[in-house]
């Protein structure tokens, strides 16, 4: 049995009432909350930091949080990340001047790490580090803005991240991030994915309970 997670994008919540609305999504089935952090530096956005993660924690979010960095630089946040209730703390090795030594602070500091790679960025970044981390994100979309449509050419990039996963004989989640919906669920998840980002096909839908619901049936579908 796949042991697939949904992980809600919490960028495309409503950040006034941002404790509720993830709460929601929780009650709706929501396995993780994907907190998106951006610097209008490494990427042409601004959102959270850590004082975000640690009030979704106060108000009794209890869920593994995921925190993708898109920021640069990356090391001197991550302790702040830890103490705020960080699970995952996934980077761009582009933004990071000493992967190992990223990888190793977030271990460090009792978090999971993980590498994110931009649709352009090659998975030969993995080569020297896969037995080092925790997840594999794969960015479908440029990151930086909810709302954008999934770049095809990363389904053939799952299946080559999938095969070497499985060579490390490690347990690696692989997560998709962009312009993931109802439509192209299955097929990512067929491509080899087991975690998916969703932010706008969740938080812009009528019925949290009923978009979750509906994209668990497509991945019961898959063998
Ligand atoms: C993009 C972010 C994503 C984004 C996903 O830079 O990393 O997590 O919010 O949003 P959707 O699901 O709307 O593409
Ligand atoms: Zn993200």
């Amino acid at each position: 049995m796949n042991d697939y997670k949904i992980a809600p994008s919490i960028l495309s919540a409503d950040f006034s009432r941002l404790g509720e609305d993830v709460k929601k999504t929780v009650d709706a089935g929501a396995d993780f909350v994907h907190f998106d952090v951006m610097d209008n530096h490494y990427v042409p956005n601004l959102t959270i930091g850590p004082l975000v993660c640690s009030a979704l924690r106060s108000f009794g979010i209890k869920n593994i949080i995921d925190v993708h960095l898109m920021i640069k630089p990356v090391d001197r946040i991550i302790p702040d990340f830890a103490e705020a209730g960080a699970n995952y703390i996934t980077f761009h090795p582009e933004a990071s001047d000493h992967i190992d030594r990223t990888i190793k602070l977030i271990r460090e500091n009792n978090c999971m790490p993980g590498i994110v790679l931009n649709p352009a960025t090659p998975l030969s970044y993995l080569e020297h580090c896969i037995d080092d981390i925790d997840m594999i994100l794969l960015m479908s979309v440029n990151p930086g803005f909810p709302g954008q449509k999934f770049i095809e050419g990363t389904l053939k990039k799952i299946s080559q991240a999938r095969s070497l996963i499985d060579k490390s004989k490690r347990k690696i989640r692989l997560e998709v991030d962009g312009g993931i919906n109802l439509e192209n669920i299955g097929k990512i998840a067929e491509a080899g994915a087991d975690t998916f980002v969703a932010g706008s096909s969740i938080f812009n839908s009528n019925n949290y309970s009923e978009t979750i619901k509906s994209m668990r049936d497509k991945l019961k579908e898959i063998k």
